[in-house]
């Protein structure tokens, strides 16, 4: 059954060396996923880009986790200060990972292996600061994803929908391609009894 979409997974693994070809040098700030299985890991993306004075600035990223049902109980899960890796004790203990590139505009972690109890938001907060020899200037972005774990693999209606159609129009086709066979070879034997007759 999977094998349509095998193909067009296959398609766009083809074309991804062309997107990252042509767009290495930009910056494009991708949105993250936001459905998870249970006992999957999930990448929280999380790419700022910077403006181009802000090549020299000293970033620092702070990860928060607000749990679904606890509005505005929002908690420190990971920090990059000053260049430091720092986990603070959390439910997330030892299933975080930093993934960010080394110029920090891909500040993205994954979560290892996540629960249902993982579903809420988590946040991404970026500070990048600039020091000025009387003063400094900083600013902030935030993202925020709102991830859902499902206990298991859900199957995509429109893509379950569309599987089906492909394989009644497959059938249809081969029906169609017999019914022509049948119906030349019928003519052609007619055609050659006609010539028969004739000689
Ligand atoms: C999740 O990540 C761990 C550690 O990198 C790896 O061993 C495991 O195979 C991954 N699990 C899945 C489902 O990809
Ligand atoms: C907020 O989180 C703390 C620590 O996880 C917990 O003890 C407290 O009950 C939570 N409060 C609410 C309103 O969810
Ligand atoms: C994933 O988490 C479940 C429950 O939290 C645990 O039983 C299981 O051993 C974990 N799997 C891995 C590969 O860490
Ligand atoms: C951003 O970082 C700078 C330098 O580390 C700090 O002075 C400033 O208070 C930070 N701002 C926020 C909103 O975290």
């Amino acid at each position: 059954m999977a094998t349509w979409k095998d193909s067009s997974y296959w398609s766009l693994w083809l074309l991804l060396p062309l997107f990252v070809g042509f767009c290495s040098p930009v910056c494009v700030e991708v949105p993250s996923g936001t459905e998870a299985v249970q006992g999957h890991n999930m990448t929280l993306l999380c790419i700022s880009c910077m403006q181009r004075e802000e090549v020299f600035a000293i970033t620092n990223v702070e990860w928060y986790y607000e749990p679904k049902n606890g509005i505005g109980n929002r908690s420190l899960i990971y920090e990059l200060f000053e260049g430091k890796h720092i986990k603070p004790k959390s439910q997330f203990n030892g299933r975080l990972q930093w993934i960010g590139s080394k110029d920090l505009q891909d500040v993205s972690i994954i979560l290892h292996n996540v629960t249902v109890t993982d579903s809420g938001k988590f946040v991404c907060q970026v500070n990048r600061t600039l020091r000025y020899e009387a003063h400094q200037h900083s600013t902030q972005s935030s993202l925020e994803i709102s991830l859902t774990v499902n206990a298991v693999a859900r199957e995509d209606f429109t893509s379950v929908l569309s599987e089906i159609m492909m394989y009644i129009l497959l059938a249809f086709l081969t029906l169609w391609l017999l019914v022509e066979i049948v119906y030349c070879y019928r003519k052609i034997s007619k055609a050659e009894e006609v010539t028969q007759e004739s000689v």
